[in-house]
């Protein structure tokens, strides 16, 4: 089964089987007690926006499309509970167009409900876990349904346990968030600021933060719709103050590029690494990074998953030869 219109990055892979499942009797019937282990291994796939394949998939793809939304309103919070298969943006918008704010300033971040709670997606400023309750998880060892609250999900940036313990046993099936009809906007990332400002917004409502967003992201990061790209492709690497003031010391001038993370750690920008290693818009192939964002790998056309991996190989070489910092990968490598 082809799966190149299943990963936003559009290489060419195969699936030896591929079922969608529309709902929660459909995921018991397949794990039921008769399940043929030769489907094994299996492989959940939402928006195929956080994975490269680079090779086939010598196993099942299920590809989750519940793709149903409903809210509850108490005082003022809005409970919004919606299906693995919905498409993130358009959660963010249900929530944006009924004034339910929280999730405004993750808009335009690509995949599916199913696969936010994985990487714990998030953006300027704002991550899942700070409006997350809870998710519907199905154990496929037990053949049963479970709920995950959100201290289960040990959320931390762009990490869960999704990644780590609970790795490829838990199908996510449905997830719960609070919003709330009078939010605190976050508008402290720069460049929504700016662009808030070069808007002559100064109340800012969600739905403008939702549009200010959406704007940055168009400008800065290559649609998966014409270029496949996952976003971004390393994490920004964590290090201590001490290391960064070693840095600063070793490369006086350079003007490093980093966020506060706590009072001994930061965030270096890892596109900011990237780019000062000369790696910004190359190409190898129809491997490359954007113009715009280094972080951001691309597929200009016929790019394999291989060459992209390989490319990212190259940089994570560099960044470490040239910083001595090794990248980590946030995109999942199949
Ligand atoms: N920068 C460069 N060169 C580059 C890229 C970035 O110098 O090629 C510097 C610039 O100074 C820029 C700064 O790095 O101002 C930060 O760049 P940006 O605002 O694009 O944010 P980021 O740290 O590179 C992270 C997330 C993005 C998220 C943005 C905005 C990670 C791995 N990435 O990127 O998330 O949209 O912040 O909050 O944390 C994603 O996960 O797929 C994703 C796009």
């Amino acid at each position: 089964f082809p799966l190149k219109s299943y990963n936003t990055f559009g290489v060419e892979a195969f699936a030896r089987f591929f079922v969608e499942i529309a709902n929660e009797e459909e995921l018991t019937q397949l794990f039921g007690h008769q399940r043929d282990t030769t489907l094994n291994p299996m492989l959940v796939l939402g928006g195929g926006s956080n994975i490269l394949f680079t090779q086939d998939f010598d196993g099942l793809v299920i590809h989750m499309t519940s793709d149903n939304i409903r809210h509850e309103i108490s005082g003022t919070t809005a409970t919004v509970t919606a299906g693995a298969g919905v498409v993130w943006n358009e959660l963010v918008w249900y929530c944006v167009n009924r004034g339910f704010g929280g999730i405004e300033n993750l808009a335009l971040i690509p995949g599916t409900v199913g696969a936010a709670p994985i990487q714990n997606i998030g953006a300027y400023g704002v991550e899942l876990g700070d409006v997350f309750v809870s998710c519907r998880v199905f154990d496929t060892q037990r053949v049963e349904f479970l709920t995950f609250t959100k201290a289960d999900c040990r959320f931390a940036y762009r990490d869960s346990i999704f990644k780590h313990e609970a790795k490829g046993r838990y199908i996510i099936t449905d997830v719960t968030l609070n919003l709330s009809l009078t939010p605190a906007l976050n508008t402290s990332y720069g460049a929504i600021e700016s662009e808030l400002s070069r808007r002559h917004i100064s109340n800012p409502s969600i739905k403008d933060i939702a549009d200010v967003v959406s704007a940055i992201r168009t400008d800065k990061l290559p649609d998966p719709a014409t270029i496949g790209n996952s976003g971004s492709f390393f994490k920004n690497p964590i290090i201590t103050v001490q290391q960064l003031d070693g840095m600063r010391t070793a490369w006086p001038g350079l003007d490093f590029v980093f966020y506060p993370v706590d009072t001994d750690r930061v965030k270096l920008a890892a596109g900011w690494l990237i780019e000062q290693c000369g790696w910004k818009g190359k190409r190898v192939g129809d491997a490359g990074t954007w113009k715009n964002q280094a972080l951001v790998l691309v597929n200009h056309q016929n790019a394999t998953g291989a060459e992209i991996y390989n490319l990212s190989e190259q940089i994570i070489h560099d960044v470490k030869e040239r910083f001595g910092i090794t990248l980590e990968r946030e995109v999942n490598i199949l």
